[in-house]
């Protein structure tokens, strides 16, 4: 969508914050013994205590309040049985909507102490973000937001996932513009526009460039990489962007 009023400013404000803090608190409440689903429960009680709802149930019917992802599970991993242990790479994404506003929002951490890799995979994800964050302006390219994201992951040594993307947000879970791509193609040439609000998300990995479906029709999964994301849901003004979800 393109924000225009102040009552768009404040709605995307007010479901970004929510996402926001569900986020932040499902990450700090994991622990080594838990499963995804008891993680996932305290996000369907912080969406309603909110008078919020969650987009994914909303929208798509998946079978979860939040998208909770684990090791060769990249995104949109189905909360369930699934143990979390000390070590793993847990990606935890939070969509959601109130009074006909939505907000985007996800991160990749390790549980405790974890291989040195993945901790790097997490952090560049997040530089990757930075990086792109400041080619998001209104009439600059789209594009390139990718050509920075894919300029970080290089410049470590890693590469990015191609057939995952951000995009549009606001009025809907995923509007236009669609594909908000982690590296630069040059048939994009969509220009940013001034109120236009997105879902941010590189996809750094450690070595493979797609990742393929689940048979649980899902999950996103790799084979033998690991892969980590960093997400927020912008507004971008001329003064600057605005992150809803910080
Ligand atoms: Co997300
Ligand atoms: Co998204």
């Amino acid at each position: 969508m393109i924000a225009k009023t102040k009552e768009d400013f404040n709605g995307l404000k007010e479901i970004g914050k929510i996402c926001g803090t569900i986020r932040d608190e499902l990450v700090q409440s994991t622990k080594p013994g838990m499963t995804t689903k008891e993680l996932d429960e305290m996000a369907g009680e912080m969406f309603e205590k909110a008078g919020a709802q969650s987009a994914p149930k909303g929208e798509y019917d998946f079978p979860g309040y939040t998208c909770i992802s684990i090791n060769e599970e990249v995104a949109h991993g189905i909360p369930g049985k699934r143990t979390i242990q000390e070590g793993d790479l847990v990606n935890i994404d939070v969509s959601g909507s109130k009074n006909g506003y939505f907000a985007d929002t996800g991160i990749s951490f390790v549980v405790g102490n974890g291989d040195t890799t993945l901790q790097k995979i997490c952090d560049v994800a997040k530089e990757a973000f930075n990086a792109g964050l400041e080619k998001a302006k209104p009439g600059a390219k789209k594009s390139g937001l990718g050509k920075a994201v894919n300029s970080i992951a290089k410049q470590h040594g890693l590469t990015v996932i191609k057939n995952l993307t951000g995009h549009g947000v606001g009025r809907s879970i995923h509007e236009a513009p669609h594909h908000i791509l982690n590296f630069y193609s040059r048939w994009d040439d969509e220009i940013l526009k001034d109120g236009m609000v997105i879902a941010f998300e590189p996809f750094i990995s450690t070595l493979e460039e797609e990742v393929f479906q689940s048979d649980d029709g899902w999950t996103f999964l790799t084979d033998e990489s690991f892969v980590a994301q960093y997400e927020h849901t912008i507004i971008l003004t001329k003064e600057g962007p605005i992150i809803t979800t910080l």
